[in-house]
């Protein structure tokens, strides 16, 4: 391993930024996760000569994020961010899962330093590709240093940087597919220089660090499952994931989560069989506020795929 100084290590999970399509004009029907890590660095002459290193970890559609990956990336995560020759890590990743990936290293990885996700809406080989302007933006940032020095899990789209804890996917095709909801950017990437907008997130460093461990120690991942409530909504689906094993549900409310009265009646049926359970909204920005005593238990300003999280480490914790 280099140990020169100020080292940036790339870890690549596949995704879109590392697709290639047919066709140049192709946006859709590309194949995602077929370029490593290394192909994606060499291809960007703007990184040429800084010390940075690159590894494929996986090649991944990001749909189909899977638990070994996701232990994998955490631990690499981790030991690379360690070394005191690194300033940053960097995360090539696929856009659909982003967020999910972005929280769950927001909850294990003790991050002090800059631990990036970037990712693209069109392949490497479009006309345009979004893919190689943040690849060197995340670069930036993790190697942002002095009064802008960043650190914590974050995510670099489209010259924006987002806490990884608030990322949201909200478009299906826009460049611009990204937000952190009410919570706003925390920075801007003008030009390859970073303007902070607001602190960078605190990261409970050591409560982290032992989640990773417990993580690491079982690679057991609890089955926790997600519910949409919905007009016309029965508790046929909770019953059933109850009878297939499911130790959590998240339900995904509608509206400040308010959940269907029959599908509220299985949840409570689940939880008296020791079930974890929460309550989500659905919606595409802001959480649940508020709520009346014998409501279900809410998630708060957590999405239902960050509650799912949530309730699979608590799971582990609990193992
Ligand atoms: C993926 O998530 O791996 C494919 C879609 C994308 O990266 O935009």
């Amino acid at each position: 391993m280099p140990s020169t100084p100020g080292t940036v290590v790339v870890l690549g999970t596949g995704g879109t930024i590392a697709g290639t399509a047919a066709h140049a004009a192709q946006h859709t029907g590309y194949t995602a996760g077929v370029l490593g890590a290394e192909a994606l660095v060499a291809a960007l002459p703007a990184l040429q000569g800084l010390p940075l290193v690159a590894h494929t970890l996986a090649r991944l559609d990001s749909c189909n994020m899977d638990g070994p990956t996701w232990a994998l990336l955490a631990e690499q995560a981790a030991l690379h961010l360690a070394r005191p020759e690194v300033a940053g890590v960097v995360v090539t990743h696929g856009t659909d899962t982003l967020e999910e990936t972005a929280y769950f290293l927001h909850r294990v990885v003790a991050a002090a330093k800059p631990l990036v996700l970037t990712a693209a809406m069109r392949p490497a080989t479009a006309l345009s590709p979004d893919g190689p302007q943040n690849l060197f933006d995340a670069v930036t940032v993790a190697r942002s240093s002095g009064a802008h020095s960043a650190h914590g899990v974050l995510a670099v789209l489209g010259g924006v940087v987002f806490a990884g804890a608030e990322l949201r996917k909200v478009h299906g095709y826009r460049q611009d597919a990204f937000s952190a909801g009410d919570a706003g950017p925390l920075a801007l990437l003008e030009d390859g220089v970073l303007r902070v907008l607001r602190p960078w997130p605190n990261v409970p460093l050591h409560a982290v660090a032992a989640s990773l461990s417990s993580l690491l120690a079982t690679r057991a991942w609890p089955l926790v499952d997600i519910v949409t409530s919905h007009a016309l909504a029965d508790g046929r689906v909770v019953d059933a994931l109850v009878a297939a094993g499911s130790r959590g549900l998240v339900l995904a409310g509608t509206g400040n989560g308010s959940v269907h009265a029959a599908v509220k009646a299985a949840a409570g049926r689940a939880m008296a069989q020791g079930v974890r359970v929460l309550r989500a909204s659905r919606c595409q920005l802001g959480g649940v506020v508020g709520g009346a005593p014998d409501d279900l238990p809410s998630a708060g300003t957590l999405t239902p795929v960050q509650a799912r999280i949530e309730l699979m480490l608590d799971l582990l914790a609990a193992a």
